[in-house]
């Protein structure tokens, strides 16, 4: 087997692969000086909505500000709680508590993806809403959660800060409930060069509300209707990510055509579980914007994985929102703690090659059949 190198990211490739056209794209915009609130930021945020099917969408500074600005517009009161799945960056359950709210982490299912007997378990009288993650670019199964929310008499907003694209039931990440995030982090399937994020709106009160919020308290006429603050997404990069949308159904493709080379090549192993292959008749479609496994000897092969110089992650360095009891969470899931004893993602991006993948394969394999 020839070596390679497959480094896990590399940031300097989002730059350098396509150098000649951003630097264009940086010299149009900069020079016209539309920096801040201008054409190619709303332009994009016309073409997010489209793209995902919702009224309005609002860039702002990161999916982490999109949840808290969301939170503030629904008039969240003090010691209200939401309900989310461990499995998630912490950032989800910061932002309910810059908020005022109470974050409430719940074990994972059998998908790894909010389990759904849990949420209905942590439901009390506090509790005011559901914040599903839509991880790795899978949407939950929104029929379910939609059906307890309804009983119960909660919102639901989506963290689909990992899941633009993704889809269930045909129907787009983030547009399943009152509003939802998204993120344009740089290592996202959609990502800028720094910070950014968004949020998705159907309701017209509620976007002038986000939109107040993200800016000062001034409503797209000017206007200042309430304190607000300043998160507002960069116009050069809104300018990026609108050339990078018009390409994203062939980025998406190429990542399920990647997540099926894997399947291919390592379903035989009974040492890991994999994540479902990507499907067109399946009620997900998946955007893989990572590739998360579980495996034996997770650390182990971590390790000779690493001497082989292919480079791996293991999610939100290991922990589950649960997992921060200086933060005060005091929950005990038995499901997260088993998965982050085994996670580890592999290679997932639009750098990697067939060779590449067929050499993470072949090497992964060499780990466990001696
Ligand atoms: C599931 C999830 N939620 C929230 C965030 C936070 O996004 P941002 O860094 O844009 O605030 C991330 C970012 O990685 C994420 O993966």
């Amino acid at each position: 087997m020839m070596t390679r190198k497959i480094p896990f990211f590399e940031y300097p490739r989002l730059w350098t692969d396509s150098k000649q056209e951003y630097i264009s794209i940086f010299d149009h915009v900069a020079s016209s000086g539309g920096f801040i609130l201008q054409k190619d930021l709303a332009d994009f945020e016309t073409e997010l909505a489209k793209y995902t099917g919702v009224n309005y969408s609002v860039g702002v500074g990161n999916a982490t500000d999109a949840m808290e600005i969301f939170l503030e517009a629904i008039g969240l009161n003090k010691g209200d709680e939401i309900i989310i799945s461990s499995h998630t960056m912490l950032a989800t359950a910061s932002a309910i508590k810059f908020a005022g709210g109470v974050p409430v982490p719940v074990d994972i299912g059998e998908d790894n993806l909010i389990c759904t007997d849990s949420i209905e378990n942590s439901i009390t009288s506090n509790t005011i809403g559901i914040m599903p993650t839509q991880l790795n670019g899978r949407v939950c199964d929104m029929d379910k959660i939609i059906k307890i929310a309804q009983k119960n008499n909660l919102f639901i907003v989506e963290d689909a800060a990992q899941a633009l694209g993704a889809k269930f039931k045909g129907k787009h990440a983030g547009t399943f409930g009152l509003a939802s995030c998204i993120s344009f982090f740089p290592a996202k399937v959609l990502g800028c060069f720094g910070d950014a994020g968004g949020v998705l709106v159907n309701d017209k009160n509620l976007y002038h509300k986000i939109f107040q919020l993200h800016d000062h308290g001034r409503d797209i006429d000017g206007e200042v209707k309430r304190w607000g603050r300043n998160s507002r997404l960069d116009n050069l990069q809104a300018a990026i990510l609108r050339h990078k949308l018009k390409n994203y159904d062939k980025v998406i493709e190429r990542r399920r055509e990647v997540a099926q080379m894997y399947q291919d090549r390592l379903n035989d192993l009974s040492e890991l579980q994999l994540p479902p292959p990507p499907s067109t008749t399946s009620n997900h479609f998946d955007v893989y914007q990572n590739y998360e496994i579980t495996a034996d000897k997770r650390d182990d092969l971590k390790d000779y994985l690493n001497e082989k110089n292919i480079g791996t992650l293991i999610q939100w360095g290991g922990k589950g929102v649960h997992h921060f009891r200086q933060l005060g969470f005091t929950q005990k899931l038995p499901k997260t703690d088993k998965f982050f004893e085994r996670c580890i993602m592999l290679p997932m991006n639009m750098f990697i090659s067939n060779e590449d993948v067929d050499y993470i394969c072949e090497t992964v394999k060499s780990f466990y059949i001696k």
